[in-house]
């Protein structure tokens, strides 16, 4: 398992244990994490998985263009440290992790 932080909407921060090998997105909706809809089930369409990495110990994957392509279509600007967390597989280097929720 790995501990991954979710800093909610509403500045509600929560720890989840999340398993190896679920998307970012998958562990944080089975926990109920506010403002990650996930409207399209993970097939990086929808991007209300959007999420800023605000702290990480290791570097996450490396994006890819149709992760890239969706963020730059959201209807929220995408920054430096976006993601569709959809698209990150939890991994034991992301052990402590933080994520800021966009939401809507
Ligand atoms: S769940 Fe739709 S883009 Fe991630």
């Amino acid at each position: 398992m790995t501990r991954l932080v979710f800093i909610e909407p509403s500045g509600n921060r929560c720890e989840i244990d999340a398993a190896d090998g679920e998307s970012v997105m998958q562990a944080a909706t089975a926990k109920g994490i506010a403002g990650i809809d996930a409207e399209c089930g993970g097939s990086c369409m929808c991007a209300t998985c959007h999420c800023l990495v605000v702290d990480a110990v290791n570097p996450l994957p490396d994006m890819q263009s149709a992760e890239a392509d969706t963020l730059e279509f959201t209807a929220h600007q995408m920054h430096d440290n976006s993601r569709l967390t959809c698209q990150l597989t939890v991994t034991p280097t992301m052990d402590g992790t933080v994520f800021q929720v966009i939401g809507r």
